[in-house]
């Protein structure tokens, strides 16, 4: 029912939301993964939708159901989710990554399972590092030329708003959005740090779907004044 008034402050956009963790594989039956249970982008997908956009959600493993009217494309790596995030960028008008995509993945990972026998040691792991999906989609042509808006994400244990504004520059994106937690991973609630070139604005701790729609409203109201 609130959907039904929710104002549609993006009708006839085309909102992309990363979502979730990836899971970096080891080996085929053991891998590398972090806790974000991908609850606060499936809320920013659903509040996308409710605010009129047509929203595509590319998901890392969750356990969690697409929200009503939304496309939902799974994915497991991060090089799987750039692959699939980069083609439909190109249709996108708004792309909000707040995935957590591993920073590393096993720079080679064993076709078979790694046995305990025989090896006489346990395994070493080198690692190589991840592309980083958003810089690569905020510094894309269709991001150049303003036809897409880009926002990221921040998890951060220390020093917020110092780490928040050194991404927002390094990422090249007009906003980026800093968890204020603390242990946002797998809560129902959060709050959230708003970070642009002007400033920062603080949402209160609110449950995840509220913050959703604050963030939709603030995110239409800065594309309106670009
Ligand atoms: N991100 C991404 N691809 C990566 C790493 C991060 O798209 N390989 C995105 C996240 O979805 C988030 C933003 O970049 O929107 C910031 O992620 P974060 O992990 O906070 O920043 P990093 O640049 O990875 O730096 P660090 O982890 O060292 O703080
Ligand atoms: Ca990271």
């Amino acid at each position: 029912l609130i959907a039904f008034f929710t104002p549609k402050h993006l009708a006839g956009q085309h909102v992309l939301v990363s979502a979730g963790p990836t899971y970096e594989a080891i080996d085929p039956v053991r891998g590398i993964t972090n806790l974000s249970s991908g609850k606060m982008g499936f809320a920013v997908a659903r509040a996308a939708r409710e605010a009129g956009a047509e929203v595509t959600l590319v998901a890392g493993p969750v356990g969690l159901a697409a929200p009503r009217g939304v496309n939902r494309i799974d994915v497991k790596s991060a090089q799987d989710m750039l692959d699939a995030l980069l083609p439909l960028a190109e249709r996108s008008t708004i792309f909000i990554a707040t995935a957590a995509v591993a920073d590393w993945r096993v720079a080679s990972p064993a076709a078979q399972k790694i046995k305990k026998e025989g090896s006489g040691q346990p395994p070493q792991l080198s690692f190589s590092e991840n592309t980083d999906i958003l810089a690569t989609i905020a510094q894309g042509p269709r991001a150049k030329a303003g036809r897409l808006f880009c926002v990221g994400f921040a998890a951060e244990s220390e020093d917020l708003l110092l780490n928040a504004k050194a991404k927002l520059l390094r990422k090249q994106v007009p906003l980026l959005v800093g968890n204020i937690g603390p242990d946002t991973f797998g809560q129902d609630h959060n709050a959230l740090l708003l970070v642009d070139a002007e400033g920062s604005l603080a949402l209160p701790r609110a449950p995840k779907l509220v913050l959703a729609r604050t963030l939709i409203r603030e995110i239409a109201a800065r594309m309106a004044r670009q």
